[in-house]
């Protein structure tokens, strides 16, 4: 067995049992998702001041879980930990091959997706950056990215659009467009995944999240997946009563301007 790492695993387990790290059963969190190199991880993490505690599960998803972590300071943060074993790699070596950011061109799953981590933590740096209505990075090391926790000040997260409908929709939507404009024509990036379960509700102001996917403009596939982006929040608002068209959605982010 590697020495470092079982090394580690024994320093994470003195953390466990100083209640650092809730057990599994607590966190509801299936003992896959916390492979050696992920204890690992979370360990080179846990040493520095970004994370203090792991507590509880927020979200998990296809590709990855979404807990809470809690800082020496009692705030909170968000942990999302890519699991090495469902993640779609096609869709990974896809998404990154046309990126001119990334020069990597592996069949290795772990750089795969430590490359996938790294390229959702420069994407929200690069909105963050825009003043777009996004969560904070703090940092990406291998399969786990650290981001600014939204939700209240007990941990409650905000809920997605899909399970927290707006007050106003019609409103709520307006906010959304003013935002997508900010990340498609500062930041320059096309989301890829923009849809009700992508953007919180937080006290009513939208939040957008899950930028793993996005894509700078001049990718080859940018304009085909916006398409794909207005019409999902086409129809989704549509549902919430919001009389809007298309051409109307496209008229508020400057359509027209983005691949000149
Ligand atoms: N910064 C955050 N603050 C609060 N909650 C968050 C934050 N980021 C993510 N979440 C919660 O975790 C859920 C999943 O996050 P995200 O969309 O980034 O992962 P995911 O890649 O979509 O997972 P999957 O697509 O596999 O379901 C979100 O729907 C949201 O409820
Ligand atoms: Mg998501």
């Amino acid at each position: 067995m590697d020495s470092k790492i079982s090394k580690a695993d024994l320093k994470l387990e003195k953390i466990a049992s100083e209640k650092r790290i809730k057990d599994n059963d607590e966190l509801k969190v299936s003992s896959d998702i916390f492979d050696k190199q992920t204890l690992e991880t979370l360990y080179k993490l846990g040493k520095q001041p970004y994370l203090d505690l792991l507590n509880g599960e927020i979200s998990t998803g296809k590709e990855a879980n979404v807990l809470l972590g809690i800082k020496e300071d009692s705030s909170f943060v968000v942990v999302k930990i890519y699991r090495i074993a469902t993640s779609d790699f096609k869709k990974m070596q896809y998404y990154i091959q046309g990126d001119p950011r990334f020069k990597i061109r592996t069949h290795n799953k772990r750089q795969l997706i430590n490359a996938w981590v790294n390229k959702e933590f420069r994407n929200l740096n690069r909105a963050y950056e825009k003043n777009v209505s996004i969560p904070k990075p703090i940092v990406a090391m291998n399969n786990v990215l650290l981001l600014e926790f939204i939700g209240d000040e007990d941990g409650n997260p905000s809920q997605p659009v899909k399970n927290q409908k707006p007050e106003d929709p019609d409103d709520f939507l307006d906010k959304i467009l003013f935002e997508l404009n900010k990340f498609i024509h500062d930041a320059k990036l096309i989301h890829g995944d923009f849809s009700n379960f992508n953007i919180l509700n937080h006290n009513q102001y939208p939040v957008i999240i899950d930028v793993s996917q996005s894509v700078v403009l001049d990718h080859p596939i940018a304009p085909e997946l916006l398409d794909r982006d207005i019409l999902n929040i086409h129809n989704e608002f549509n549902k919430l009563k919001v009389k809007i068209s298309i051409d109307e959605i496209k008229e508020k982010i400057n359509y027209d301007k983005i691949f000149k």
